[in-house]
């Protein structure tokens, strides 16, 4: 079943550059598969917006994704995820969709201290998706929330290690040291990309979870349930799309993953997406 399967892509989509840290994961989890990623870097950042607007936007996305002939979706934004992953599966029931939640869970089940932070947007804490897992997983830990104002557009800008980053994330973590905190969850896939200064703030005793390997691993036992992967002999080619400037995320790209691939243009226009004409 396999070879029928051949250059039909996986979509995947963020706000911005936060899911190529999803990207890298399933690309190394799944050699072979195509990949299309699209940015929606003309409305990042989706965490401060309300979970309606950014509901829509990512109905716009994955029908854009669909329309290319995306087999699978991975949804490489928790925000998007909180907001939209249960809407997306209700509007098209016969799309598989891989989702993010901050991973409360195996921060729970292996904190000794008790206490646990997670770092992620304004409106993944505000949707339904993060209450139920703290209310799944989370009995009798701590749990510490902060959304690291400012931080998603510095890390959007290609900011890592500057010493605007680590303020805010100083200013984020260190309260949540004093109160003993043996685990950081990154709730919003752009923070793996900081994961060295928040090692250096944090210190050796601090664990520091990414979803991204569980979530590529997610993507293939959901390929291989519905008779989608790829076949082994080829190489995954990956394209990249993006709503905002395509030689920034370009270079974005070059630098944090050494992809040298050009990204097309995308404009929505009134709730859909379309190639930029070219003048
Ligand atoms: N990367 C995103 C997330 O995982 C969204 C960041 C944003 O646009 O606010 O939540």
């Amino acid at each position: 079943m396999g070879n029928d399967n051949i250059s039909v892509p996986i979509g995947i989509f963020d706000s911005g550059i936060g899911g190529l840290t999803v990207l890298e994961a399933v690309k190394e989890q799944l050699p072979a598969e195509d990949l299309v990623y699209l940015a929606d870097q003309e409305n990042v950042p989706y965490g401060s917006r309300s979970l309606a607007e950014v509901r829509s936007l990512s109905v716009g996305v994955t029908r854009y994704l669909l329309d290319q002939g995306a087999k699978l979706i991975v949804v490489a934004c928790n925000t998007a995820s909180a907001a939209a992953l249960h809407h997306l599966r209700e509007v098209f029931p016969q799309v598989p969709f891989v989702g993010m939640e901050p991973a409360v869970k195996p921060a729970a089940e292996h904190t000794r201290s008790g206490v646990v932070g997670v770092l992620a947007t304004p409106a993944t804490f505000q949707g339904e998706l993060y209450a139920s897992v703290i209310e799944r997983f989370a009995a009798g830990v701590e749990v510490l929330q902060d959304t690291c104002p400012g931080l998603v557009m510095e890390i959007d800008a290609g900011n890592l290690a500057t010493s605007r980053v680590r303020a805010i994330l100083e200013r984020s973590l260190d309260p949540m040291l004093v109160r003993g905190i043996d685990t950081v969850v990154l709730g919003c896939t752009h923070f793996p990309f900081v994961i060295p200064t928040i090692e250096k703030i944090v210190g050796p005793n601090v664990r520091v979870i990414d979803p991204s390997p569980a979530v590529a691993r997610q993507v293939q036992c959901l390929l291989d349930a519905n008779g989608l992967v790829a076949s082994n002999s080829q190489v995954g080619q990956r394209r990249y799309l993006t709503t905002g400037d395509p030689a920034k995320f370009g270079l974005l790209l070059r630098q944090l993953t050494g992809d040298s691939a050009e990204a097309g243009q995308l404009v929505w226009e009134g709730g859909v997406l379309k190639e930029e004409s070219g003048d």
